[in-house]
């Protein structure tokens, strides 16, 4: 029975080793496309801007501030889908590429989001506190996003 439970947790680590091998790219683009970024497409106080940026952008942007733990597998690969998910709906990086309707329309589902606490992911502030928003914070950015006359209070 011992010898079973052995082999069993050396083939485990045998298979947790060769999965480290596998990383895909990194989502990191280093500041190019700037000019395209939501936070350059609108006037928006420092305060504003940095909580999108420390809440939203390691998802939905071209810029992810990676832990230590997401270069290790399997973490790796599902940071990786989560990112590819979330900028497929929504990449702040590329804001000023999308039609004034779609603007338009994220800018609303931007707000539904927050006010239900729906984003930033509760699986994602577990691990990084800083990026939880409070009832201030909350308050904050939908008041900005009031602000810009395409949502809808
Ligand atoms: C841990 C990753 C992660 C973080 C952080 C995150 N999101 Fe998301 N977001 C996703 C994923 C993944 C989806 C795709 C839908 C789904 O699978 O739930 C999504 C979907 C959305 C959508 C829906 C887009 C649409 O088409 O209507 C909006 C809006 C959104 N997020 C806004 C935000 C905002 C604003 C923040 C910051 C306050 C944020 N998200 C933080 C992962 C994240």
């Amino acid at each position: 029975m011992r010898q079973i439970l052995k082999r069993i947790l050396v083939f485990a680590l045998f298979i947790f080793i060769a999965i480290q091998f596998y990383q895909p790219a990194f989502n990191t683009d280093k500041g190019e496309a700037v000019t395209k970024d939501f936070t350059k497409v609108y006037k928006m106080p420092a305060d504003v801007k940095t909580l999108f940026q420390n809440s939203c952008y390691d998802c939905h942007s071209n810029n992810t501030n990676y832990a230590w733990y997401d270069y290790i597998q399997p973490a790796r690969i599902l940071v990786e889908d989560h990112i590819k998910n979330a900028k497929n709906d929504l990449n702040f990086s590329e804001w000023d590429t999308y039609s004034n309707r779609k603007q338009e329309r994220l800018l609303n589902s931007i707000k539904e989001q927050i006010v239900n606490r729906k984003m930033p992911l509760s699986s994602y502030t577990v691990m990084h506190r800083k990026a939880k928003l409070n009832d201030d914070e909350i308050k904050t950015i939908a008041d900005w996003l009031n602000a810009q006359n395409k949502v809808y209070e």
